[in-house]
């Protein structure tokens, strides 16, 4: 068996782990979604990452957050036992109980790897997407909302956590962030910009957010379960849709739980959107 070791990552394997991604996601998508700058920010927002070394160099990675672990091994080091030991040493930094790994359905390694490790299929994670069409429907704001902009100001970021926090508490493996944690990873990524941040407010209360990457993504669509069944969450979804529209943008994506309490990915194909990508999630140990 060739020799190889496991050690915590340094900032200067930052490149070799993108290089890694980067080719996975080639392999599979034709083409890598996320820049060198935006994987940095992912992985510096991270517990801890491990890197797995030949004499090749780094051939493989894990990394942690919360009970979250994220995993690649490239294609010729497979099947000597790296994706085990990364595994291994992701698992004794994780926090939670319970831990949870993320295949690509159509990823053959992903699915017999996870059930070789003692995990078991928990949900799936949807990527949605829509071709933008010619015509959009107008947003219909529920009586007394009325929809805004981010206006950059901390307490104003402070309330849109809060009510994130609130509106994701229902998911079993949701584990907040800390409003420091997050402002990094919301306002420090490139594809951060607040005139794709649309606040519905009611009596000055911000009541639901649809949060969106530049790019054409909605990164996060929240709304206040007192304003739940009313249309606020289609509102805010046509609201984006036509902005990116007019900034000339042709599609917009976003990712959904198959388990999620809400169901919102009938909310997204009610508006248009399709499942396009299917990513499974694996679990070990008990939920909560
Ligand atoms: C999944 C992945 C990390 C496995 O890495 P690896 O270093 O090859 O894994 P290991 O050598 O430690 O494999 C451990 C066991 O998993 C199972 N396994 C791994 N890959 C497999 C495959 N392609 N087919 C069948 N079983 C496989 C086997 O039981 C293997 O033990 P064995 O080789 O003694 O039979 C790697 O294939 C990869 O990077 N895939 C792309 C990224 C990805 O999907 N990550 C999410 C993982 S859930």
């Amino acid at each position: 068996m060739a020799e190889f070791s496991v050690r915590p990552a340094q900032p200067e394997d930052s490149e070799a782990v993108f290089q890694l991604f980067a080719d996975w996601q080639a392999s599979h998508f034709g083409e890598v979604e996320i820049g060198p700058e935006m994987f940095a920010t992912t992985l510096a927002g991270a517990d801890s990452v491990f890197v797995a070394e030949t004499e090749d160099g780094i051939v493989g990675h894990a990394d942690v957050d919360g009970g979250w672990i994220g995993l690649g091994v490239a294609p010729a080091a497979r099947r000597r036992g790296i994706g085990t030991a990364l595994l291994a040493e992701a698992e004794s930094a994780a926090t939670t109980d319970s831990t949870w790994l993320t295949g690509l359905r159509a990823e053959p390694a992903a699915a017999a790897f996870a059930a070789a490790s003692g995990y078991e299929k928990a949900w799936e994670v949807w990527l949605m997407g829509i071709d933008l069409p010619e015509d959009i429907s107008e947003p219909q704001w529920p009586e007394g909302v009325t929809v805004r902009t981010y206006g950059g100001e901390e307490a104003e970021a402070r309330e849109i956590k809060d009510l994130l926090d609130l509106a994701y508490a229902e998911e079993f493996h949701h584990h907040p962030a800390t409003f420091e944690n997050w402002s990094r990873f919301m306002f420090d990524d490139p594809m951060f910009d607040a005139g794709v941040w649309f606040l519905a407010v009611a009596d000055g209360k911000i009541v639901g957010a649809a949060l969106n990457w530049d790019e054409g993504y909605i990164k996060d669509l929240v709304v206040h379960p007192e304003w739940r069944g009313r249309g606020l969450g289609k509102a805010l979804v046509y609201q984006t849709f036509a902005e990116f529209k007019r900034r000339g943008l042709p599609r917009v994506t976003l990712k959904t739980d198959s388990n999620n309490p809400t169901d919102a990915w009938r909310l997204y194909e009610r508006v248009g959107m399709r499942k396009e990508r299917t990513y499974e999630i694996f679990q070990k140990g008990s939920a909560g």
